[in-house]
């Protein structure tokens, strides 16, 4: 699989992965997507059928979508998306990544425990009252 860095000029088609990977309401517009990679410390890593968001501020990195689109799942894509943006960031000079992720995300949290991320918080009503979640990290130091 070929891993390209995400371009503004693609959030339409990064868009219409993120809309079938979330339930209706979770989507992501191509608008936000384009806003946030034309913002400072934000990168992007594009596959044919997913993508992976990610900032780094000095130090720390987190990503802050990832999303796989059905038609492409459990071939190896998230894992490379999380492997390629944790090098990215560490190459970069981030120490540390963190993320958040929903405690019912099945999926997700056994990609996130696959790629060396750890339980570092619960954060209670994340995402709406009674949706918690957790608080995720990953050294990236040797
Ligand atoms: C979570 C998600 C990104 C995984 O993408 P994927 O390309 O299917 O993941 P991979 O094929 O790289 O799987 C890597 C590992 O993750 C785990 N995993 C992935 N899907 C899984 C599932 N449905 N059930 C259990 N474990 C799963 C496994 O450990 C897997 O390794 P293995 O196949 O060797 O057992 C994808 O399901 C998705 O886009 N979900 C909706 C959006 C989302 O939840 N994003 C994350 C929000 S923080």
């Amino acid at each position: 699989m070929k891993l390209t860095a995400a371009q503004g000029s693609e959030a339409p088609e990064l868009a219409a992965i993120h809309a079938a990977a979330f339930p209706a309401g979770a989507a992501w517009s191509a608008g936000t997507i384009a806003t946030l990679l034309g913002m400072e410390g934000i990168f992007g890593l594009h596959a044919a059928g997913g993508f992976i968001l990610a900032r780094r501020v000095l130090d720390e990195a987190e990503i802050l979508t990832l999303a796989v689109h059905p038609e492409h799942r459990q071939q190896g894509l998230g894992q490379a998306l999380v492997e390629t943006a944790a090098l990215a960031a560490a190459t970069a000079g981030a120490k540390v990544m963190f993320l958040e992720v929903a405690e019912d995300n099945v999926p997700a949290m056994a990609l996130y425990a696959r790629t060396g991320f750890s339980r570092a918080g619960l954060r209670r009503d994340y995402y709406a009252p009674g949706r918690h979640a957790w608080l995720l990290r990953r050294s990236l130091e040797e």
